[in-house]
Formats: C-alpha cells, structure tokens, sequence
C-alpha cells in the first residue's frame, strides 16, 4: 500500500489555543448531560471538534489587521465598498447583500422567491437549506447524479447535476409546478463534500437560460471545489484556481454563500447577483430580517475580514494543503479498513455508517451512533448526517421516508489543526471499528423537534438495546 500523501503546513502557528483531553469519567458524564446529541456538549468537554468546518477556522494576520479597518456606519460604510470590490473582483458580481450567514441568505432568497407548492431542483440540499425550503411551502428535489449515493464508488464529480434528472425537472414548469430558481451546491456537502465539474455547471446553466430559470450556486465551499476542477478536469489543468472560480461564477446569475466555510470568517454571509432586479426583490427581506443593505447583520470590521478571506481562499499552496490534509485522514482510515465515502472531499471525510455498523438499522439511527461511540473513544466530536438529520415526510403519503445515504461526518476546520491531530482522529476510529460488533445499542428518540428537517440540532436521542 503506498503512504498517504501529506502536505507541511503552509503556515506556523502565532497564537495558541490550548486542548485537553477529558477523562473518561468526564465524557460519560458529558454524554448523559448532552441527552447523546452533539449539538448539545460543551466544547469544554471536547478535545478535537470535527462538528464542523464552519466558523471555526484560524484567521490569518492579514484579516486580524483587517479588522481594525473597520466602518460601523450604519450606511455605506467603506468596509461595505471593500467587499463589494473584492465580489466585483473575484467573482464577477456586480450586486450583493451582506447577511449573518448562510442561513439567513436561504431565508431571504427562499422566502422572497418560492411560494406554496413550489419545486426547487437541486443536486443536493444541506439541513438548512432543505428547513428554509419547507419553511416556504416549497419542495426540495434532489437531482444529483446516481453514483452520490455509492459510497464505495470512485467517481471524479460525485456532486454533479444529472441533466436528465434535471431536465425533466424543469420540463414541469410552468405548468404543473412552478420552479422559481434551480440550486447547485458546490461542492455537495450533504453527499461528502464531493465537487461539481465546470461542465456540469455550464450544462446546468444551459437548460436554466432556456427556460428563464435563475441558477443560483450554493456557493460555501468554492473554493475547494474549483480545487478539484483543476485537479480533475482536464480542461482546467493549467488554469488557476482563481481563474476557475471566475468560470464557475460565470454560470450563476445567483450566489448564497455562508462564509463561514471557504471564506475563512468566523460569522458571515452574504447573496451576489447579477441583475439590480434581483437585487430589489430580495433587499425588503434583508432590511427586514438581516439589518441595512450595506452591513446586513455583520460588523463594518466583519466585512473587512470577509474581504481578506474571499482572497486567501484561493491561494493554491492553501488549497493544496487543505484538501491533501482531509484526504491524509481518509488514506489513514482505508487502510485501517474503515468504510468512507470515496473519493473523500474538501472539507470532511464521511464515514459509511450503515457499512460501519451493518447490524443496527438505520430506523436506530447507526451515524449518530456511532458519533457518541468517537466520542466516548477519544473526545472527538463529528456529525450524523443520516436519518437523524435527512428523514423526509412524503409530501403525498404522509409516510417517513429514510434517506439514502447514512454517513457520519468529520469535518476539518481551517487552518486550525495539524497532521498529528489528523493521526489521533484515525487512531481512535480504528479502536471504534475493531470493537464495532460489541456495539449492541441503537438510538431511539424520546423528544424531536417540532420544525420539520431541525431534528439532529435539537433532538435527544436515548441508547436502546438492539
Ligand atoms: N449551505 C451549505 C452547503 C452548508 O454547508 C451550510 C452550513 C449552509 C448553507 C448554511 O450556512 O451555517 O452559515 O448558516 N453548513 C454547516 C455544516 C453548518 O456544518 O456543514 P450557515
């Protein structure tokens, strides 16, 4: 077997946060108090938390000076006309609203534009995307191409829009659903991070143009996706990825981008646009919602980080690492024989829960199972991202409909941790997979939530013997 490839650091570390590893007595006790739901522990209790890559990224030196460049006016503040040229810059949008994050922008976008009974093809959408979906009456429909749901197939561009699936979407407007806007994220987080080809999104582009549909990109991770344009697609071998990403954008005539991901902030979010209609139709919301049209909800010296961030994303020798760092921990846990999504993705490596743990059945809730087992093993904190987070209401029969794919997430915050961390996280997995079959238990839930697709942030779940 060849040794995992692994990149130094492109960076030294200026400023330390010190960890600690809870005993075991301490976890247990945490486990009980957290009612066996990550969203509940306290970091304190956490020594690795792979919860998630957003927001919890290391600034660099550049956006910590940033930040005392700060506007607070209230309105057109210089830090707003920053950012404006940085998205003009490096994205090509003319128009943008700022917003707190991602969500907020789902929230402006899908309130101002979906209606009752609306359809919205996508590849895949993420919890809060789906939420804010069904929060306006509408439907998400996953149109993503089949190998997304083969955890053990290698494919290049596992988040692609498969065109038949799309193009029989769209053939239903206007007629029997109306379809204000098709969504592609990049790269597909709900199916292991995994990238949109430039093709895929210029063939998406196509059939939207011809039926006057906006394409909107759910745009987080950008960055890590024109990474992987440029890596596998080999008309784009010789291009930058900043060149990429301006080709990518090219198809959008809307971007949502929570940049707590790609963009390197701690909190932040924001909609770009081409057209100044757009820009009108979602401005009441955002005054609403968000705060006035040059901060939307964020800080002058926010703004200013933000800025710093867009251009740090797409450094090559920090992608490089970035990406080789998520795949070293993937290559560790192959050849210990753990089951991941393949290939593994920008942001996170995604464990095959159901082959993990192939004797509990889904209806137990196998990922977040085996979330409380990692932690129990090594006070590593990831994410269910299975039945908990992704179980559908059949809009016709009422009936519970399981999702198809059952993973369990580590994702890898930016800059923040090392190789050696990466090595720890494999290490306590193995010990979790060698004694996998001693694991009698399942999760059943004694309280959920009463917003539907909210379950896995605020659920509590309970051990039950298989
Ligand atoms: N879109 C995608 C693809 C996301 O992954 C997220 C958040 C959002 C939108 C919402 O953005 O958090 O800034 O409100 N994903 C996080 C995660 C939380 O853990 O993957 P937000």
């Amino acid at each position: 077997m060849t040794k995992p490839q692994v990149l130094p650091e492109p960076f030294r570390i200026k400023m330390v946060e010190p960890l600690a590893l809870p005993s075991r007595d301490t976890r247990e006790t945490a486990l009980r108090a957290s009612h066996y739901n990550m969203f509940q522990l306290k970091s304190r209790d956490v020594y690795l938390d792979l919860l998630t890559d957003s927001g919890t990224g290391a600034m660099s030196k550049a956006q910590w000076a940033a930040l005392m460049n700060g506007d607070e006016s209230y309105a057109g503040a210089d830090s707003f006309y920053t950012l404006k040229k940085t998205l003009q810059e490096l994205l090509g949008f003319d128009h943008f609203l700022p917003m707190h994050q991602g969500r907020a922008a789902e929230h402006v976008v899908f309130s101002s534009l979906a209606r009752e009974g609306d359809l919205i093809p996508m590849n895949m959408p993420f919890d809060t995307t789906r939420a804010h979906i069904f929060q306006a009456r509408a439907q998400p429909l996953s149109c993503v191409v089949e190998e997304a749901y083969q955890p053990e197939v290698d494919a290049p561009f596992k988040g692609n829009v498969d065109l038949s699936k799309l193009e029989a979407a769209l053939a239903q407007h206007p007629h029997s659903r109306r379809i204000p806007l098709v969504m592609v994220t990049v790269t597909n987080n709900s199916g292991g991070g995994q990238p949109v080809s430039l093709e895929n999104l210029r063939a998406c582009a196509r059939l939207t143009r011809a039926r006057g549909i906006p394409l909107f990109l759910d745009a987080a991770r950008m960055a890590e996706n024109a990474y992987f344009i440029q890596q596998r697609e080999a008309s784009c071998r010789n291009l930058t990825c900043a060149q990429i990403l301006r080709r990518m954008m090219d198809c959008a005539d809307a971007i949502t981008v929570s940049c707590k991901k790609d963009p390197l902030v701690n909190i932040g979010g924001l909609v770009a646009m081409r057209t100044e209609a757009l820009y009108y139709q979602l401005a009441p919301r955002t005054i609403l919602h968000e705060g006035y049209l040059s901060y939307g909800g964020l800080a002058g010296r926010d703004l200013e980080a933000l800025a710093r961030g867009l251009r740090e994303m797409v450094d090559e020798e920090y992608l490089a690492h970035r990406v080789s760092q998520v795949r070293y921990l993937g290559d560790l846990l192959t050849e210990a024989g753990v089951p991941i999504l393949r290939p593994v993705g920008g942001h996170a490596v995604f464990i095959d829960a159901g082959a993990f743990l192939p004797h509990i059945p889904q209806r137990c809730y196998p990922a977040d199972v085996l979330s409380v087992e990692l932690y129990r093993e090594g006070a590593i904190r990831g994410v269910g991202l299975g039945a908990l987070a992704f179980e559908d209401t059949d809009p016709v029969t009422g009936r519970k409909k399981l999702p198809r794919l059952e993973l369990f997430r580590l994702a890898i915050p930016r800059r923040a941790y090392t190789n050696h961390h990466m090595a720890y996280v494999a290490k306590c997995v193995a010990a979790v997979h060698q004694r996998r079959a001693s694991i009698r238990h399942g999760l059943k839930l004694v309280q959920d939530s009463p917003v539907p697709g909210l379950s896995h942030f605020v659920a509590r779940p309970e051990p039950t013997p298989l």
